[in-house]
């Protein structure tokens, strides 16, 4: 079933390979208005088809010179719609027009700034001199295409920023979406606003409506399974399906014992009781701690666990009759991915989803939120009503504390471990810390160490303190909490958590390490 919007104020991304071209959707949308990102090489006819507002070519890591650089079809540039180029999509606008690249003798890369040369819509209302900006190219333009105006400068790039305003063609040396280039956001809003002339109409509340509309048009009188983990995405969509079809909806919620302490209640009492969901709860702890007996090996681990949760969810599926469609919370970034022309990456941990279960069941997937990033997604969360605890809730692994429990997962070791991870979801909270970083949790090692407690020598179990800053958890580093709360958080543990007498820090940086343990 396509759920596809109809935007009408739609801008397109061409992806050329830069590592920020999300970041440049993400800012489009932040500016409320509603962008795409597609490869490169996508036809001329599926540009028109898509009827862009504006086009803008991102950044690579390429040169136009390299044999095999990326190069879009140049008819973009004649079909009447603004584009703007940044970084390697700058130069290649130059060398497609007809102006000269040239290998520059340093790479420059890191803060610069820049000084106007021309007035121009892209830099209206913006400084004349000394603009901070943020660069990253090797190759620069030597001489402008024909009809284009020089409009900035830096020392080493004579030409920053180039455009023909009469064509709307516009380009910038520099990255104007990265945090680095504090007027970035000025510059994309005068492309968007002033040269592509969009209305800001992208905005939660209009995604939330249109969903709702075209989900019910959409699915009819059918009925609708959503698999429910407690997570944003999956809350999202549930609430979501929910106020567009109501009871119709039958969401699956299975408890494998491996949660953290009051998750299973917290989504009972939030979706049941506060949403009023037809809510299923699979009550099956027992059930994975016997299949998890014996096992170390964390691959292992994984393998029964996401196997025995399909196994346990088609069983309940399979009861509900009349079911047509499944619900899962793809974001768009997943669906990026899927189109880039960048290799896939290299599968380190294998993460479980529902995989195989549409085809076997005859189900149709339902996607409402393939096009939203997760900030939106966020969003649309607070638009729906859900508790702020749900929206800012942190990551969790499908396989869940059985992977922060190293060695065989026991009924006094996932004890142990949720007790310290609440002291240290508790303190994280409380110290506002939380929301500064990716995840913090607590990993229970299978050592023994000696401690001291009042007159009597212990030798319990250590704990892992985990904590990271990242932005998408393909890299990540140990955060730099405060040591008060360090050592609030280790005494709690040490004193509250019958078993453990010593807690260390994780201080390794992914990579080489990874987030979690296992
Ligand atoms: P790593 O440990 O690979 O984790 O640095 C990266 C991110 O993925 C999460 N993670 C998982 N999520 N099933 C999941 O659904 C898994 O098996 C799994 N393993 C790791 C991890 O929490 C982090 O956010």
């Amino acid at each position: 079933m396509a759920f596809d919007h109809l935007h009408e104020e739609r801008l397109l991304i061409l992806d050329f390979g830069s590592q920020y071209t999300q970041l440049i959707a993400r800012r489009v949308r932040e500016s409320h208005v509603y962008c795409e990102i597609h490869p490169f090489n996508i036809s001329l006819d599926a540009v028109k088809a898509f009827q862009p507002r504006g086009i803008i070519l991102s950044g690579g890591p390429s040169s136009v010179y390299d044999s095999g650089a990326p190069i879009s079809d140049p008819k973009i540039f004649t079909l009447q719609v603004p584009v703007l180029g940044i970084c390697y999509g700058m130069q290649l606008m130059a060398r497609q027009l007809d102006g000269s690249v040239e290998k520059a003798e340093r790479r420059e890369y890191g803060p610069a700034a820049i000084d106007l040369d021309n007035p121009s819509l892209l830099f209206q209302d913006i400084e004349k001199e000394g603009v901070r900006v943020w660069m990253s190219h090797g190759d620069r333009i030597l001489e402008l295409p024909p009809d284009f105006i020089l409009l900035a400068h830096s020392d080493n790039s004579p030409v920053a920023a180039m455009g023909d305003p009469r064509r709307d063609l516009y380009a910038v040396q520099f990255h104007p979406e990265v945090a680095h280039t504090p007027c970035g956001k000025d510059i994309l809003e005068n492309f968007l606003f002033r040269i592509c002339r969009c209305k800001p109409s992208w905005t939660m509340r209009s995604f939330v409506d249109s969903s709702i509309q075209a989900l019910r048009e959409g699915i009819g009188e059918d009925q609708v399974i959503c698999a429910l983990s407690g997570g944003v995405d999956s809350s999202v969509v549930a609430v979501l399906l929910h106020k567009a079809i109501g009871s119709r909806l039958h969401c699956i919620f299975v408890n494998n014992g491996l949660l953290r302490k009051g998750e299973a209640e917290s989504v009972h009492r939030v979706f049941r009781d506060h949403f009023d969901l037809n809510l299923i709860v699979v009550n099956a702890s027992e059930v994975f701690l016997e299949r998890l007996k014996g096992v170390v090996d964390p691959e292992q681990k994984r393998r029964i666990i996401g196997n025995l949760f399909i196994e346990l969810f088609e069983k309940e599926a399979s009861r509900i009759p009349n079911a047509r469609y499944l619900a899962q919370g793809t974001l768009y970034p997943d669906v990026i991915e899927s189109v880039s022309f960048k290799g896939p990456s290299a599968t380190i941990k294998t993460h479980h989803n529902v995989g195989g279960l549409p085809e076997r069941m005859q189900l149709k997937l339902i996607e409402p939120l393939r096009e939203l990033f997760k900030d939106e997604v966020r969003l649309v969360g607070r638009e729906l009503g859900l508790p702020e605890r749900i929206i800012m809730r942190h990551p969790f692994p499908g396989p869940g504390l059985a992977i922060r429990l190293l060695g065989e997962v026991r009924r006094e070791s996932l004890e142990i471990l949720r007790e310290a991870d609440a002291v240290i979801l508790e303190e994280m909270e409380a110290s506002g810390w939380s929301d500064h970083v990716w995840q913090a949790f607590a990993v229970l090692l299978p050592v023994r160490s000696v401690g001291v407690m009042g007159d009597e020598r212990t030798y319990d179990q250590v704990v892992a303190l985990r904590a990271v800053e990242s932005v998408d958890a393909m890299t990540a580093d140990w955060a730099r909490l405060p040591y008060e709360l360090l050592q609030r958080i280790s005494n709690r543990i040490i004193n509250e958590v019958k078993g453990v007498n010593r807690v260390v820090y994780d201080i390794s940086s992914k990579p080489p390490s990874t987030i979690e343990w296992e």
